[in-house]
Parts: structure tokens; sequence; C-alpha cells
């Protein structure tokens, strides 16, 4: 392993002003957003989609980093021939990729998951290396209920995400290790506080125990923030404090930086809270984005599929990404939306 080149693609990953774009939907979950749409997801529509998403000049050379890639995307070419690996690298940002398989049911644990994939992950991330990926996605979840979390869902998680950390670091690809508590649930934010450090705690613990390099990984995790479902939302300037406050009782400096998923927050609101916890200041690691929804929710709905609307759906990603490069340096503020709009 070359630690020094991790780094170096770790500190590129949350350069200032810059943030991840999760375009890593899994066939049933593009669907459900193309169905938002209505638009049909074939593999062609897919493709144009990401295609559109990918040549966005503006958008992917001055505010995204990296792009999280489904194993479909990466072996896809664009309409000209072109790999829209390619597409990415000429925009002078990197190609990631998603390499979990997805959740399964924990045995004795009922209502609770265990992300799988890690059979022959060393093989695969061969592969994906020679096709150009220089870092990686895996994504545990774990959702707040009524007697859950228990501990046996937060260890195994835990476990596997450094079993991934480590065969990504020995294959010289960066790890992002997402270790997602929910939003969905009706727990107010003390309690996703609560649960999320314990998730990390558990999760820097097994990284440390497999040997994982810290300076060599991106952490993507959610921030302290009220249940969906609770009556009483956090205010952004909580959220922001506490998400700063957990995040440093957590997390080792030596991680080079943290790029947060969006988990159903609007867009705005993701916006408003990265840029809150930038403003705050003095942190040891760089603060950014990794969103999916949050980043793509306005171009879907300005493309609705149609081969006219490419423009209008590229406008609506280039604005999102700026307002979220904004975030990532605490000079977003309200004022550019309406602007904007
Ligand atoms: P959201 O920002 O939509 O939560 O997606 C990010 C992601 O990659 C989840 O794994």
């Amino acid at each position: 392993m070359n630690l020094t080149e991790l780094n170096k693609i770790a500190v590129a990953m949350v350069a200032p002003g810059k943030g991840i774009l999760a375009a890593d939907e899994s066939s049933g979950t593009i669907k459900k957003r193309f169905d938002a749409i209505k638009v049909e997801s074939t593999e062609e529509n897919r493709r144009d989609y990401r295609e559109m998403l990918f040549r966005s000049r503006e958008a992917m050379s001055k505010y995204i980093s990296g792009v999280i890639l489904y194993d479909e995307t990466i072996w896809q070419n664009a309409k000209d021939g072109t790999p829209l690996v390619k597409l990415i690298e000429q925009a002078g940002s990197i190609p990631g990729i998603k390499v979990d398989e997805g959740t399964q049911a924990l045995p004795q644990c009922p209502g609770e998951l265990v992300t799988v994939g890690l059979d022959k992950l060393a093989e695969r991330l061969k592969k994906y290396y020679e096709r150009g990926a220089r870092f990686a996605k895996w994504r545990a979840v774990i959702d707040i209920g009524s007697g859950i979390p228990t501990m046996t869902a937060i260890s195994v998680n835990a476990h596997a995400l450094a079993r991934y950390a480590a065969l990504c670091q020995a294959a010289q690809i960066v790890p992002i290790v997402e270790p997602e508590v929910l939003m969905d649930g009706d727990h107010d934010i003390d309690r996703c506080y609560d649960v999320t450090q314990r998730v990390l705690n558990k999760t820097f613990q097994e990284l440390r125990v497999q040997r994982v390099e810290l300076e060599g990984m991106v952490l993507k995790p959610n921030m302290a923030i009220s249940g969906k479902k609770c009556a009483k939302q956090a205010s952004v300037a909580e959220v922001a404090e506490k998400t700063v406050r957990m995040l440093k009782a957590c997390v080792p400096a030596a991680v080079p930086g943290i790029a947060f998923l969006s988990g159903g927050q609007s867009d705005e609101e993701a916006t408003a809270h990265l840029d809150a916890m930038n403003k705050i200041g003095g942190l040891p690691w760089k603060l950014t984005f990794s969103y999916g929804r949050a980043l793509q929710a306005a171009p879907q709905k300005a493309w609705a599929g149609k081969s006219e609307n490419v423009a209008a759906g590229q406008r609506a990603f280039a604005h999102r990404a700026h307002m979220n490069g904004l975030a990532s340096k605490g000079a977003w503020e309200s004022g550019l939306e309406k602007k904007a709009a």
C-alpha cells in the first residue's frame, strides 16, 4: 500500500469548495427516483441521465471532487462511445465505486440489517482500479426504533466496514466509510446523537483493530438531526452545533475529511446544515458533502427524461453543486438561493 498516494486522493476528495456526487443508486433505487419523474428505468435512460450529469462542465470541474458510481455505470459508455469514467476524469473529477452489495436481514435481530459483499471483494476491487476507480463506498444502515439498534447490529456492521476499508487500502483505493444512522423515525436529535456516537465509536475501534490507515480514508456519516417524524425539529444552529460536537468526540484528526450523506433532508436544509458547521470553524478535518438526493432531486425534475431538457437539468445540477461548494467553505447564504430562483 502506498499511503502517501491514498492520502493525496482522500485530500483531493474533500478539497475546499468541492464535494462528492453520490450517483451510485442501485437499480432498485434509481427506478424509484425515475418513477417520481415518470421516466422508465431502462439501461439507456439511466445512461443518458448520468451522462447529462457528468457532462455538466461547470458543476463537475468547479464543485465536484469525485463521483460515486454504481457497477452498471462504471462499465457504461456515453452515447458517442466515450466511457463515462473518462467523462468524469476529463472534468478533473475522481471516479469512485459503490462496492457493497446491499443489505440482508440480521439473524436474531428483528428489523435490523447487515451490509454484505465482502466475498470476492479483493478481486472486484482490482477490476475497478483498472477501470479508473480511485475510491470506493460501503454503506452500513442502522435504524433507530423501539429497542434498536442492538449492539449486535452496530458491531457486525462496524466489523464489515473495517474489513471493506482494509481491503480497499490494500488495493490502493480510498475507502469511504459510511455508517448511516437513518433519520426516518420519530426520535429526537439527542437520540440520534447518542446512537450515532455509539456507531462511530464502534466503527473507529474496528478500523483500528483491522489496521486501517486513517489518513487514507474518508468518513461519510449522517448529521445529528431530528427524525423526520419527530414533532420537534431541531434548528439549523442546533444540528450544526451538535453534529460538530459529536464528530469532535468520535473522529480522530488523522482522518482528512468527512463528507456527509443527505439522508432525506431537503436540498436547502442539507446545504444550510453543512454551511453552518463550516461557519463554526476551527475543525480538525475538512467537512463537505457526498450527497445523492440533495444534489440530484432538482436536476431530475428539470430533466424529466427529455433530451430537450438536458441544458435545464445541467443548470439545476450546477446550481446545487455551487451552493454546496460554498457551504463546504462556510460561504453560503440563503439569499443566493432566492436570487437563482
Ligand atoms: P443521500 O445523500 O441521498 O442520502 O445519498 C447518499 C448516499 O450515498 C447514501 O448511501
